[in-house]
């Protein structure tokens, strides 16, 4: 079976195995104090053009939401999200569990704006008595969407002033930033990430790794304390080196965004394939995912051999799929599907 299922189905890039083995036995200081770890942080920072930031490298996605959203609140606050968004259906309440509402508003193609956001937020405080209710302070997004779906600079800016005009913070789920940032459709680039939101992370798991994500913040107010806060939490890991020796091979000559780059371009050359042949997409996507409307039989057929995620039932006789590229991808594979399309 060919899998296109989902965009972590193969270990990590050959050159972060090779300096695992490289580096094995040499004794480094734990939790992230390491030598691999200060060296990542350098290179993202530089990278990011951005010395101010601070930089804390976690295991998993649903770990660094958790711990990134859930330290920005207090117990009365709540964060508002797309209803597609990661955090509202993907992470089994764990935001919840930890005391906070997710306070969701309806999205277009995986996206929300500028304008619900505020409408939300100046219906909250024109209410007679807001301490009654839940009190927005926090906005989610994810780049690219969970649809493949991208933002341009112009649409987080926006929902960035409304966060700053009601003090509110604005985080950025990047489990998929590499693919997101190699897209055609959105104008940002790395460098512009500081400055548009308070904290954000860099997918690492689906981008290359073989699993981590690096969460940056900006914003001063969130940066005391976090490592008692990750701690406490328990994603410290003690062999943070390991962590550390990832992010730092992928933000090596550029690593991360080469391996990106090419999964998006193998993610278009299969849209390509899937338009010429007839089928329709439920959303434009520029990403590393394609979402195709397909027949339940032609899914049943093209099933003998590959695995797709379905993402949505139609009806009875059409649905969804999701199909995923990543940094493992290979062409012979993406060719074996169009051929057989
Ligand atoms: C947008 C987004 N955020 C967060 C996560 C969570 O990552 P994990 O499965 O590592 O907890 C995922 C995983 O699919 C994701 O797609």
């Amino acid at each position: 079976m060919i899998r296109f299922d989902c965009d972590y189905l193969e270990g990590a890039h050959p050159k972060i195995l090779k300096r695992l083995v490289e580096t094995n036995y040499i004794q480094q200081a734990g939790y992230s104090k390491d030598d691999y770890t200060k060296s990542a942080i350098e290179k993202i920072k530089k990278s990011l053009n951005n010395d101010n930031v601070d930089i804390h490298i976690l295991a998993g996605g649903t770990q660094t939401n958790m711990i990134a959203i859930s330290s920005a609140l207090r117990s009365y606050q709540g964060v508002i999200c797309a209803d597609t968004g990661h955090i509202n259906v993907h992470e089994t309440g764990a935001i919840e569990s930890l005391g906070n509402k997710i306070i969701t508003i309806e999205n277009e193609f995986g996206k929300i704006n500028a304008n619900q956001i505020e409408k939300i937020v100046k219906e909250h405080y024109q209410e007679d008595a807001p301490e009654h209710m839940v009190m927005p302070k926090l906005v989610f997004i994810t780049l690219p969407t969970e649809c493949g779906t991208n933002y341009t600079k112009c649409e987080i800016e926006e929902i960035y002033n409304v966060c700053k005009k009601y003090d509110m913070y604005l985080y950025i789920d990047g489990a998929r930033l590499g693919y997101g940032l190699c897209a055609k459709d959105t104008d940002i680039v790395f460098e512009d990430l500081p400055n548009i939101c308070d904290f954000f992370y860099i997918g690492g798991t689906k981008c290359g790794a073989m699993f981590g994500e690096a969460l940056v913040i900006v914003n001063d107010k969130l940066k005391k304390d976090f490592r008692y806060y990750i701690k406490q939490k328990g994603a410290l890991l003690a062999k943070g080196r390991l962590l550390g020796i990832q992010f730092d091979t992928l933000f090596t000559n550029d690593l991360y965004f080469c391996i990106c780059r090419q999964a998006v371009e193998l993610s278009l050359k299969l849209k390509n394939a899937f338009i010429e042949k007839g089928y329709k997409l439920a959303y434009n996507s520029f990403t590393n995912q394609q979402f195709i409307i397909m027949s339940k039989e032609r899914y049943n057929k093209l099933s003998d051999k590959f695995v797709f995620f379905k993402w949505k039932n139609i009806d009875d006789e059409s649905l969804i799929v999701r199909i995923c590229t990543s940094w493992a991808t290979t062409q012979e594979n993406v060719d074996e599907l169009i051929c057989n399309l």
